[in-house]
């Protein structure tokens, strides 16, 4: 019998955007639950102060600097998992990026590009080691996709992230309903508005008045702390949300049914 307890105990569990925000308070909570994690970001002194954190509390962390963007990276980041922790169980695909809010005639490429390559073509990267590694495990597994309420609805003045957070859902749906056979869960987060360096970067300028009136939009009134998204990641990522999949699950304190 394992030593660790946990709704995670004993499984290896791949994060990625682990560097900051919801990715690093995932680890802290998956952690906590009993996980082996990788973290996987751009970002080496960050992977690398929390990963020492993390041993120094008696876990189990290890990093891979990666660009989600690229596939060999995403495919080198999976092979790290498996190699330090023998197999991957389960995967948070957390990683994105935001430009700022413009109007969409006034966009360029290169904002329409920063935004697809990671948040899409990073999830699909992702994904296709991920599922790869768990077919080869032969047990099954969880991935959970970090999408927005922005995969929804048009809760942002921001066409690029709008798309990309709706096509995350959409690649959730099609991996859920390819690898539902094989015992592979999918599922996205419809997360609403968390404090964040991309929040902070969102509610530029006039902060203290766009995030009352961004909290405001919540039935509950306030924003998330990371660390509340991260745990309904962990109980995703878990066996005990064992017939949820292809689901977009809101994490959003009720800004969608106001
Ligand atoms: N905060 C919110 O209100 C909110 C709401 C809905 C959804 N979300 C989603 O939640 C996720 C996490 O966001 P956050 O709020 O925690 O933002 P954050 O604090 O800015 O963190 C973003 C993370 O993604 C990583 N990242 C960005 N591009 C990457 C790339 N190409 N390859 C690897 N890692 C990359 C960053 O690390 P490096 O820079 O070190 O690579 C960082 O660790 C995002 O997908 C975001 O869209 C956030």
């Amino acid at each position: 019998m394992s030593s660790v307890s946990g709704l995670l105990a004993g499984k290896s569990v791949l994060i990625t955007g682990a560097s900051a925000g919801i990715g690093a308070a995932a680890a802290r909570v998956f952690c906590r639950e009993g996980a082996a994690v990788t973290l996987v970001a751009r970002r080496e002194a960050e992977l690398a102060a929390l990963a020492a954190e993390l041993a120094a509390a008696g876990h189990r962390a290890r990093y891979a600097v990666a660009d989600v963007s690229r596939a060999a990276d995403a495919a080198r980041a999976v092979a790290v998992a498996v190699r330090e922790f023998g197999r991957l169980d389960a995967a948070f695909n957390n990683a994105g990026v935001s430009v700022p809010a413009e109007p969409m005639h006034l966009m360029d490429d290169a904002a329409y590009d920063t935004v697809m390559d990671t948040n899409v073509r990073g999830v699909w990267n992702c994904m296709r080691y991920e599922v790869a590694a768990m077919l080869e495990g032969g047990g099954g597994g969880s991935i959970v996709n970090n999408s927005s309420t922005a995969g929804l609805v048009a809760t942002v003045a921001c066409s690029p992230y709008i798309a990309s957070k709706h096509a995350v859902i959409g690649l959730t749906r099609a991996a859920a309903n390819e690898y539902g056979p094989a015992g592979i869960r999918v599922n996205a987060l419809a997360t609403g508005g968390t404090r964040s360096d991309m929040l902070a970067g969102w509610l530029a300028g006039d902060h203290p008045a766009r995030e009352e009136a961004m909290a405001g939009k919540a039935m509950l009134r306030r924003l998330a702390e990371a660390r509340e998204i991260a745990e309904a990641a962990a109980w995703l990522c878990s066996d005990r949300s064992s017939y949820v999949t292809g689901a977009a699950v809101p994490v959003e304190g009720g800004r969608l049914s106001r």
